[in-house]
Formats: C-alpha cells, sequence, structure tokens
C-alpha cells in the first residue's frame, strides 16, 4: 500500500481517499484493486483523533502501518521520519504510472529512478515480495502463450510453472484463484530471493532482477543473507518513504478537508 501511495503524487495517502462525484480516485485504479484493510488505517487515525485531533497525518499512518506490517511478520522494524502531509488530489489515470508486473529491467529502473530510488532500491523493495498473495492476472503472461512460440516462460522452474498453471488455467473463472508470493508469504525473510534464483518468483518483474549483473550480484547477496537483505530494505523504505507530496492532515483518511 505504501509502494502503490509514494509512487503516485508522492507519499500523500492520495490511495487512501474515495471516488466523489465524478473524479475516480487511485484506489478505484485497476492497479489498486487488490489492496486491501483500509479499516487498520481508518481505525489508527480514529485513535489518534481521539488523543491529539489534527497532529499525525494519514500518509504518516501509512508509513508507520508499513514498518509494523514487516516488524510483526518477523522482519526488521526502524524509526519511521514523520511529518508527511496529506494531499488533496486523487486520479484513477495516474495509477498508469505504477510500474506493471511485465515490466522488463530498463523500465522498472526509468520509474524507480524517476523517484530518486537506484537500482539497489529496486532489488530490496522488491523484497516485499516475501510478503502476501498474487492473483492469476498478474502472472498470466508467464505461464500461458509466453511469446509466438513458446506457451510458457523458459526462465521459470518448469514443475513450478506447472503447479502455477494448475491453479490458474487459461480461462480462470475464479476471481479470487492465485497463488503467494513466497513460499513463506506470512514471514517477512529471504525467501523470496532464494527462490527467484531458482526461477520460482511470480512476475516478469521479479525475473528481471536477474538480467543485470549488478543485479543479479544483490540478488545472490540478499539470497545468502538475510541480514543484508533487512538492512538495504529499511535504507530503502526509509528513502521511499521520503518522496514528498501533500499539502494537509486530513481528519478522515478517506476524505479531504
Ligand atoms: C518493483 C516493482 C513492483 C511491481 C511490478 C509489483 C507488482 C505487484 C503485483 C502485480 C502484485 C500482485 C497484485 C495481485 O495480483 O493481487 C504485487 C503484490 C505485492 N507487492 Fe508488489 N510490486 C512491485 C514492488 C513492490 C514493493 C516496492 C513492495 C513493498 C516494499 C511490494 C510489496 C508487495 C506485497 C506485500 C504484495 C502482496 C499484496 C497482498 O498480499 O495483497 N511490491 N506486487
Amino acid at each position: 500500500m505504501q509502494f502503490h501511495d509514494c509512487f503516485i503524487r508522492g507519499c500523500d495517502a492520495s490511495v487512501l481517499l474515495e471516488s466523489k462525484g465524478k473524479n475516480k480516485a487511485e484506489k478505484d485504479g485497476p492497479p489498486n484493486i487488490s489492496l486491501h484493510a483500509f479499516y487498520v488505517i481508518d481505525n489508527a487515525k480514529k485513535a489518534l483523533e481521539d488523543l491529539c485531533p489534527g497532529i499525525v497525518s494519514c500518509a504518516d499512518i501509512v508509513a508507520l502501518a508499513a514498518r509494523d506490517a514487516v516488524a510483526l511478520s518477523g522482519g526488521p522494524t526502524w524509526d519511521v521520519p514523520k511529518g508527511r502531509k496529506d494531499g488533496r488530489i486523487s486520479r484513477a489515470t495516474e495509477t498508469r504510472q505504477l510500474p506493471a508486473p511485465l515490466f522488463n529491467l530498463s523500465q522498472l529502473q526509468q520509474s524507480f529512478s524517476q523517484r530518486g530510488l537506484g537500482l539497489k532500491d529496486l532489488v530490496a523493495l522488491s523484497g516485499g515480495h516475501t510478503l502476501g498473495f498474487s492473483h492469476c492476472s498478474s502472472f498470466q503472461n508467464r505461464i500461458h502463450n509466453f511469446n509466438s512460440t513458446l506457451d510458457i516462460d523458459p526462465t521459470l522452474n518448469p514443475s513450478f510453472a506447472a503447479s502455477l498453471r494448475q491453479v490458474c488455467p487459461m480461462h480462470n473463472k475464479v476471481r479470487k484463484a492465485g497463488a503467494t508470493m513466497d513460499s513463506t508469504a506470512t514471514t517477512f525473510d529471504n525467501a523470496y530471493f532464494k527462490l527467484l534464483l531458482q526461477g520460482q518468483s511470480l512476475f516478469s518483474s521479479d525475473q528481471a532482477l536477474l538480467t543485470n549483473p549488478k543485479t543479479m550480484a544483490m540478488v545472490s547477496k540478499f539470497a545468502s543473507s538475510k541480514g543484508k537483505f533487512e538492512k538495504a530494505f529499511v535504507k530503502s523504505m526509509i528513502k521511499m518513504s521520503s518522496i514528498t507530496g501533500g499539502q494537509e492532515i486530513r481528519l478522515d483518511c478517506k476524505v479531504v478537508r
């Protein structure tokens, strides 16, 4: 959620605003349909407004919640620099600026560099894919009609590809079908990088990290050291969460003041 917030108009909680009238908000843009648990942010905001009204921005709550989700899953914790402001604009069309799971390395690199983030940030933050779940549509391209000659992405481990095809058939009708992001999807660890090296990542954008010697070396480093991954992840999260935007402190995270 924080990644989707920060990449559009900076870390300004624009992702939390609800569509209103003719304005379709980011939340209702295609890449954000799978975002959930907005109630966690709303509950935190309510508790804070009771204690110290108008002081803590929704954008700071998103940053703190991201930190806590990582820590509660067994990952590192860190001090979150605070003071973000909430934005007043949220447009679904702008979610097209989010990197897509089909992106190759140069597309990913460009998207990150436009936001002041480098290759190390790209690799470390992709490690966020140690947690959670993906719907079939996000990796469909790799397991059916991959290109004009191959049905399956040849960089995928064959038995892993077969298991993905079983849960995600060509004409999948099960809306919730998909796969966990790695084998330990509720634990923040470096299994994602280990699996990536074995052809067991879900997205083309994950696989893309192996297509450049620099990013490949970082993947290997993080696969062999959970500690080095955690250190790099924390540094990059602080960097990503410092992308500025926003002008006010909302009273309700769903609506502007
Ligand atoms: C590098 C560019 C990235 C791309 C292309 C990308 C793409 C995706 C896609 C397509 C999904 C699955 C959506 C679905 O089908 O439900 C996903 C899930 C996820 N991503 Fe990323 N992502 C990127 C970076 C990040 C970053 C930087 C983080 C956090 C630091 C992150 C954390 C997550 C998490 C935790 C999930 C699981 C969500 C859930 O369980 O609902 N991703 N990502």
